[in-house]
């Protein structure tokens, strides 16, 4: 590799930790102190409130670093392909990845639109069913990124 290639190549690696960072802590802020937290809210004004602005605060930055995220697992399954396949440990990290971030899409791209969708059209028996059968996906997301964020940081530096 010359020297711009390898510059680089740092870099995404760089940004592929950030971002894996900002995953993974954001999901577990949310996942064990504030979902718990807000839960206990039975005022429901005040929780549509509470909701909303978290809602604003935390959507960009976690689809942003959901992005990012699968951009630079885009370009390191190009760069580090061998390495990946002839490593057991790099194969789990790899696929938890990959499951944590189809999750994570599947969750804000695909089922958020379709949530704002049902609101917006007052069919709240729907929107209560897919709240119901989607709860699962945001605890998965932060049990997979974290396992594949341990073994990064293992894998690079045990
Ligand atoms: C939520 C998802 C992910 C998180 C949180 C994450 C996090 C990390 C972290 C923290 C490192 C350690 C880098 C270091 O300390 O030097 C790393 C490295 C790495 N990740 Fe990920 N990762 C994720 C998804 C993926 C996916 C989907 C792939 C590929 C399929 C992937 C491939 C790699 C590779 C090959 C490295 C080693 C890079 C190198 O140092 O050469 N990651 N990842």
């Amino acid at each position: 590799m010359n020297d711009i290639v390898l510059v680089m190549d740092s870099i995404i690696v760089f940004v592929h930790i950030i971002a894996g960072t900002v995953l993974v802590s954001m999901s577990s802020i949310m996942q064990l102190i504030v979902g718990p937290a807000v839960s206990l809210l039975t005022d429901s004004n005040q929780k549509k409130l509470v909701t909303e602005k978290l809602k604003k605060r935390r959507v960009p930055v976690m689809d942003g670093a959901i992005i990012i995220q699968i951009m630079t697992a885009m370009y390191l399954v190009h760069a580090r392909w061998n390495m990946i396949l002839s490593e057991p440990v790099m194969r789990v990290k790899a696929l938890s990845g990959i499951i944590a971030l189809s999750l994570a899409f599947s969750a804000h791209f695909y089922f958020r639109n379709k949530k704002n969708k049902l609101m917006t059209a007052g069919k709240t028996a729907e929107l209560k069913t897919l709240n119901e059968k989607t709860r699962f996906i945001e605890p998965l997301v932060l049990v997979f990124g974290a396992i594949a964020y341990v073994i990064g940081i293992y894998f690079n530096h045990m």
